[in-house]
This record gives structure tokens, C-alpha cells and sequence, in this order.
């Protein structure tokens, strides 16, 4: 009989083993025996509801969904810090400190500066209470459902040494590897790419599901202390050995430095290394190290006296426009590439850069032959900053759109809602076959032996157009294509074959509907269950689904009203591909269809999430917080301030029997 004793030392275990894994990036056990522990609590759990508490490492994930985020006013400001450019700047800042503090012999905390969104976490007696976001400065918006779920951060403080109060800020940002990921993910969908790794993070944080930010790769690490009780640390560098211990993560580069030289020495080899680490900085942060002194030099205006930034310029290089091509993607939207002389920038050599779009080129009036300069800042992707127009050669042109498409001269069409100028022709070639590529790849139908080159091959000897033709591809057809002897046409058949039994998201995903990701295809399957349903689902039914817009919903319902999406649907499915059903449970007219519910309080027999899940199952929302459109609220035992507000505004509370009731109805 495990009792709750052993429920505490299980939940420890875990959170050790966690902080190892995301925090010191160096685990002691093995995934399968930490996935064991898990599981173990979760057993745990589900036997003794009564002792899960919001730090339980099961708990980051909360199912409620968020109207807005309440605004919360900062204990202690949130200040900025002045900027710098330049050697001579950062010189003076530290002929001021000296001035200021009254010697020259000041010690200073050198930091990375992170580029990413400011925030400030809050624990009590160890335990968090709430991170919030920069804001104004003064207050800012509460995202701690959405911080939860970033991994590296921990529900509970570790150590002998917790203090009652700590207050620490620091920086949320997505590292390069998440970032590219998600990126590619949203290129396969046709969506619009994030600019670079801070949007995408403050997108995500800002997320009214915190299921969805979940599934966003976050990070987070702290690099001040706002408030503490008790504090008995006196530097700044003490301060990064001190938060580290108590399990949170911290700045990976730091130095104490002594003078000008050895700070400017410092900067100059993380400017160096910038390119080789994992995530974006625009910086360094220079610090006087001592707390008191920090104290005595206080702030001017919204900026601390004791602080500068030195922020890197965003790296350029010249070059010159040899060409604007235009690429044509697979749902034959067309944008306009420089083709660029290559050049060495930022750790990799660049002969391309996207110009986005016939506005874009416009606006800057990039011409073929100018040369520009090109910069590689807190974006991935380059990007063309300026021409220099002293170096234009003579009797050049404005560059325009062509009218054709560029692959296979169909006349091109301005979408009326949107920038994006497109081929029309779904038999366009390069449409063709980026289809058909999308269709093979890994989040899709997984064809791994149906690389691009060979789609180009089948596509050019005409064996191919559709994607339903690669199940009718014949031994003698593969043989003829370069390079292919016996073995590679038995493997590309074979994984040809294999496909046919496919998950249901998968082959959604595949037929390369517009706006659909690997997420929202899984939203559609275990809605529809099978193609049949998705097929003949309402706009309004396809809204329902939480995490589909109005955007996704016209665009499935655009899809299989298409006669020509309709018939490769059915050739798909008569070649034998077999999208496997997904269960559903149906509840067709339930009374919960359609309605807010709020959750407060623990409920005896269902945790908060299986409660969530149960309503929405039958069509109902489970929304955060009591407002005039909240139906129903689900009252467990010590509800807390919602059912207040709940009786206020006279909505229906529900006690968990009469939840119970209402379930099977
Ligand atoms: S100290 C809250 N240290 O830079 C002001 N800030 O430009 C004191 N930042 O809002 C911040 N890395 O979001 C500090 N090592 C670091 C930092 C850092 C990134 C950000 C922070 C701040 C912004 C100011």
C-alpha cells in the first residue's frame, strides 16, 4: 500500500530527474525509466485524486481555455535597460559606474542578452505562483497556464535553501532547432512562416490554448532576481550559482569582469560565438555586480542606473541581385526570389533571399543587376535590406510580376483577399510536383524512398499526376528511371504499398489542403472519424472543433467541393489506400452542445482535465474565468472566488452529482 509519503518522495524523483533532463541537459536514467516513473504517478494519481496538487509534474498542461489574459500589476517594476552600439559607448558606461560608485575597481556580471520575451516568475515557499509578462512595465498580462508547459521550468523549487518569497526574471525564448521545425511544419500547412525565433515565442506564449503551447518548443532561463525572502546574496554572479541550485534554469554564459579590457575581450568572443549557439542573442548585458551598489545607483526613468545593454549589429553583407526567379509552391502561390551573387554571411554562404512578395519588391524597388545589402539579424531567413542605388547600372527596369506563371504559363490571379498572387492551373508542373513531394513526406504518407528528384523523374516520364498514380506505378514503369535497378524498385514499391495503411490525420495532412498542419489534421481526424464524415461536415460543424477557425473550416469545405479534389479522392481510395477510422465518441444534441463552462474547486471523482475532456466531448467549452457568457459553472469542494462571481452574474452552478447526471443524458 503506497501511502502519501510515497506519493511526495515519487513527485521529487521526478522533478530531480526533470531538472537534469531540461534543465542540465544531462540525464542520469534512461527515458523508458523516467517515462516509467510517470507513469507510476499517474497511477498514483488516478487512485488518490485527492493528493494531486498544481505542482504535481502531471499538471503543467491545464485544459482550460482562455478568454484573455487578466492584467497583473508588477510587486517591483519591471525596468528596462539603455542601449549601446559602440566600443566608445560602452567605454563611457564603465568611466561612469567608476565615477559613480566612487573607485575604479567595480566588478561587473557580463551576461548573454537573450533575445526573446521578458517575464517574471513568482514562487511561494517554493512553489509557483504565477509568471507574467513584461507588459508596460508596471503590470503585465499573467500567462502562467501557457508557461507551465515549458518543461525547463519548474512547478517547484528544489534545495535545502527555499526561500519563502522569490520573484525571478527572465527570458522566454524558442531555440533555433523548434523554431526551423516549426517552421517547416507551417511551410508543408501554406502558412505564413514565423520572421524569427522571438515572434514565434511570443506568439506562442501568447496562445489561448494551453494545450497548443504545449506543443510549442520553449525555453526559459532566469538571469535576475527581483524580489526574495530571505536574500542573502550580495553580487549578481551569485545570484546565477544561486538560482541554479534551486533547480531553475540560467544564463549558459556568464563572466565576472574586472575592467573595460576584459569585458571588451568577453563581448568580442561571444560575438564570435553568436552564430554557434543554439538560440538568438542580440548581445551582451553588462552589470555592476554588487547588489549594494546596484541598490545605491538605483534607476533614471524607466532604465537601471547599474545596467547597459551592448547590443550586436544584425550582420549585413553587400552583394549583387543577379536575377528575380519566381517560385511557384504547391498551392501555386507565387514569390519572388533574388538570385544573389553568394557571399559569406553569419556562418553559412547565401545565394538566395526571399523578397516575398510583388509589394515587397516594389516598395524597395529591388531591380536585377542592383546591388543591396543583404542582412542575416534576429531572422533566419535573409533578407534584402536596401539597394544602393550609386551602384544601379544603366537602363534598368522596374521588376514586375510576370503575367504567366514562370512553370507553365497559365495567366496568373490576384487572390482578392489576400497579397499572394497565384498560378491557377492545378496541372502546373512545379505544382505537380511539390504536391505530390508533400504528399510523400515524413509528417504525411512517409514514402521514404520518394525523394524530390525522384517525383521530378515519374513527373517527366509522364507516369505521374496525381498522387493516387504512384499506387499504380508498375515495376517496368520504376525501372526506367535513372539509376534504378532490381533492389531500389522492389524498396520504392514496397514503401509505395506499405502507405496504403495510413493513419487518418496523415493522409488528411497529405491531401495538401489549404492551411492544414500536422495539428490541425489531427483536430479534423478524431472529429470526423473518416473521410466520409470529414467530406460531408458543415462549415459551422467544422467550427465547433476547438482549435479550427473560420480560415481552416472554408478551406475543407473549398476542398471536397471541388469536383477535381473529389475524384482524387476517390482514386486514392480505390487504389486501396485505407485511412485508418478514428473512434468518436458522438453526442448529438447533448445539453452541454455548445456551451461555457467554467471549473473551479476539486471535484471528488474526475480530475479537472477528465472533467474538461468530458464536456467537450459533448460540444461543450471549458473556458478560465466567469463571465457573462459562462453557462455553466462546475463547482467542486473549495471553490474559491469564481463561484462567487458566479452566483453575482446568477449562471447555473452545477455540483459534481448533478454533473454526473447531466453526463450520460
Ligand atoms: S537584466 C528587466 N539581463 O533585455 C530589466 N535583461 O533590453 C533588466 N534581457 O527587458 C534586465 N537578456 O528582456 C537582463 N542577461 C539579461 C538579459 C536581459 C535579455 C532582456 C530583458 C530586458 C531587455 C532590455
Amino acid at each position: 500500500m503506497l501511502t502519501h509519503r510515497d506519493y511526495e518522495r515519487l513527485c521529487h524523483e521526478i522533478w530531480h530527474h526533470s531538472k537534469l533532463y531540461y534543465v542540465d541537459h544531462a540525464p542520469v536514467i534512461s527515458d523508458e525509466a523516467f517515462d516509467a516513473l510517470y507513469k507510476k504517478l499517474e497511477e498514483l494519481e488516478a487512485a488518490h485524486p485527492e493528493w494531486i496538487t498544481p505542482e504535481s509534474p502531471t499538471q503543467r498542461v491545464n485544459e482550460a481555455l482562455t478568454s484573455g489574459f487578466p492584467t497583473v500589476q508588477h510587486a517591483i517594476p519591471m525596468l528596462s535597460l539603455a542601449n549601446t552600439y559602440s566600443k566608445e559607448e560602452l567605454q563611457a558606461f564603465i568611466a561612469r559606474m567608476h565615477k559613480l560608485v566612487g573607485h575604479s575597481n567595480v566588478i561587473f556580471s557580463v551576461e548573454l542578452k537573450m533575445d526573446g520575451i521578458a517575464i517574471t516568475v513568482r514562487y511561494e515557499k517554493g512553489v509557483l505562483v504565477h509568471g507574467v509578462t513584461r507588459g508596460d512595465g508596471k503590470s503585465g498580462d499573467d500567462v502562467t497556464s501557457n508557461l507551465r508547459t515549458v518543461k525547463s521550468l519548474p512547478l517547484k523549487l528544489i534545495g535545502d535553501a527555499i526561500p519563502d518569497l522569490l520573484e525571478v526574471r527572465g527570458e522566454v525564448f524558442m531555440p533555433h532547432q523548434g523554431f526551423d521545425a516549426l517552421n517547416k511544419q507551417k511551410e508543408a500547412a501554406g502558412d505564413e512562416l514565423w520572421a524569427n525565433p522571438r515572434n514565434a515565442a511570443a506568439g506562442s506564449l501568447k496562445l489561448l490554448d494551453p494545450r497548443e503551447a504545449a506543443k510549442r518548443p520553449l525555453e526559459v532561463v532566469f538571469y535576475g532576481i527581483a524580489e526574495m525572502h530571505p536574500h542573502p546574496l550580495a553580487t549578481q554572479h551569485a545570484c546565477h550559482h544561486y538560482l541554479a541550485e534551486l533547480g531553475l534554469p540560467t544564463l549558459p554564459i556568464v563572466a565576472q569582469c574586472a575592467s573595460f579590457d576584459e569585458i571588451w575581450a568577453f563581448a568580442s568572443r561571444v560575438h564570435e560565438a553568436r552564430r554557434t549557439l543554439p538560440f538568438d542573442i542580440d548581445g551582451v548585458v553588462v552589470k555592476v555586480d554588487s547588489i549594494r551598489d546596484q541598490k545605491r545607483l538605483g534607476y533614471t526613468g524607466k532604465d537601471y542606473r547599474w545596467a547597459v545593454a551592448y547590443k550586436f549589429a544584425a550582420e549585413q553583407a553587400v552583394t549583387r541581385v543577379r536575377e528575380i526567379t519566381v517560385q511557384v509552391g504547391r498551392t501555386g502561390v507565387l514569390t519572388p526570389v533574388a538570385e544573389l551573387e553568394p557571399i559569406f554571411l553569419a556562418g553559412s554562404t547565401i545565394s538566395r533571399a526571399t523578397l516575398h512578395n510583388a509589394e515587397e519588391v516594389a516598395r524597395k524597388d529591388i531591380r536585377v543587376g542592383d546591388t543591396v545589402v543583404i542582412e542575416k539579424g534576429g531572422d533566419v531567413i535573409p533578407k534584402v535590406v536596401s539597394v544602393n542605388l550609386d551602384k544601379r547600372p544603366e537602363h534598368t527596369h522596374p521588376w514586375r510580376m510576370p503575367q504567366e506563371c514562370p512553370c507553365c504559363g497559365t495567366p496568373i490571379e490576384r487572390d482578392p483577399d489576400e497579397v499572394a498572387i497565384r498560378c491557377p492551373n492545378r496541372d502546373c508542373p512545379e505544382q505537380i510536383h511539390r504536391r505530390i513531394a508533400f504528399f510523400a513526406s515524413k509528417d504525411a504518407m512517409d514514402i521514404d524512398t520518394l525523394g524530390t528528384k525522384v517525383v521530378a523523374q515519374l513527373i517527366k516520364h509522364g507516369f505521374v499526376k496525381n498522387p493516387s498514380d504512384l499506387y499504380r506505378l508498375t515495376e517496368q514503369q520504376i525501372g526506367q528511371l535513372p539509376g534504378f535497378k532490381e533492389k531500389a524498385i522492389a524498396n520504392l514499391l514496397t514503401s509505395i504499398d506499405r502507405s496504403r495503411q495510413v493513419e487518418l490525420s496523415r493522409f488528411i495532412l497529405a491531401l495538401g489542403i489549404r492551411h492544414i498542419g500536422v495539428g490541425t489534421a489531427e483536430l479534423l481526424a478524431n472529429k470526423a472519424g473518416d473521410m466520409e464524415t470529414l467530406a460531408k461536415m458543415s462549415k459551422e460543424e467544422l467550427m465547433r472543433i476547438e482549435g479550427i477557425g473560420e480560415i481552416v473550416a472554408d478551406a475543407v469545405i473549398a476542398y471536397f467541393r471541388d469536383p477535381d479534389q473529389q475524384a482524387e479522392v476517390q482514386r486514392l481510395l480505390e487504389v486501396g489506400v485505407a485511412p485508418k477510422s478514428v473512434a468518436v465518441v458522438v453526442y448529438d444534441g447533448h445539453p452541454f452542445q455548445d456551451k461555457n463552462f467554467v471549473l473551479t474547486g476539486t471535484l471528488e471523482h474526475y480530475t479537472r482535465n477528465d472533467a474538461a475532456k468530458l464536456i467537450k466531448e459533448r460540444g461543450g467549452k471549458v473556458v478560465g474565468s466567469v463571465s457573462k457568457k459562462t453557462d455553466y459553472l462546475l463547482a467542486g469542494s473549495d471553490p474559491g472566488s469564481k463561484l462567487d462571481k458566479a452566483k453575482e452574474l446568477g449562471i447555473t452552478i452545477l455540483d459534481e452529482e448533478s454533473f454526473r447526471k447531466f453526463l450520460d443524458n
